[in-house]
């Protein structure tokens, strides 16, 4: 979720299965992701975010899942995707993107992976590698983004010891769920201070 959203309301899915067996490996292109997001999304705040957190999943998936070209595209895929409704659906919120993607006979695993961002407010809990690292990534993406704006020099000598000073800072940044984060975390063998330099690393250049 982006920094500014208040994600207040549930929308659980009741449902943990998704797309269809027969789809899987059918992926779209990372420039179609990026047509579908820059079509359902005006908000330039909310077209970065997702663009940081695709970084950001990529990245992972090359670096520390060994993942080959098509799979680090599924963890791209999820995270362009993964708020791609909230702007025009908000009430509705993850079912509106997921039912799309089936209808194009999406990868399951990506539109799982999509459907697990938020446990506690789809009610999809995270499965595999993937689905975890989004949960990881989703607000501490823009918790990491939202520190680097206020700093006079941007991410440019940005540390993990001041995200995590920020962090403890309740009032900064109020909105992004603590306990989502550390719960997150938890699912995970890395450590918050890891993943907050990998985030910065990866998500600085992104435009
Ligand atoms: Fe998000």
């Amino acid at each position: 979720m982006p920094d500014q959203k208040i994600r207040m309301a549930i929308h659980l899915l009741q449902r943990n299965t998704f797309g269809d067996p027969k789809d899987a490996d059918k992926l779209l292109t990372s420039e179609e992701a990026n047509a579908l997001l820059n079509e359902w999304v005006s908000n330039d705040r909310l077209r970065l975010h997702m663009r940081q957190v695709a970084a950001v999943m990529k990245a992972w998936a090359l670096e520390k899942e060994n993942a080959d070209e098509k799979n680090a595209l599924k963890w791209e895929l999820a995270g362009l995707l993964h708020d791609a409704d909230w702007e025009k659906h908000p009430d509705d919120h993850c079912r509106i993107i997921i039912e799309h993607l089936e209808s194009l006979h999406i990868d399951p695993e990506v539109i799982h992976c999509i459907a697990s961002h938020g446990p506690k407010y789809f009610g999809v809990e995270p499965q595999n590698k993937m689905d975890k690292m989004i949960y990881v990534f989703d607000e501490l993406s823009g918790f990491i983004h939202a520190a680097a704006l206020i700093r006079p020099t941007k991410y440019d000598g940005m540390d993990v010891k001041s995200v995590m000073k920020k962090m403890k800072t309740l009032s900064f940044a109020a909105q992004v769920n603590r306990d989502d984060i550390t719960d997150a975390i938890s699912r995970i063998d890395q450590s918050l201070e890891e993943i907050i330099e990998f985030i910065i690393e990866h998500q600085r250049n992104v435009q």
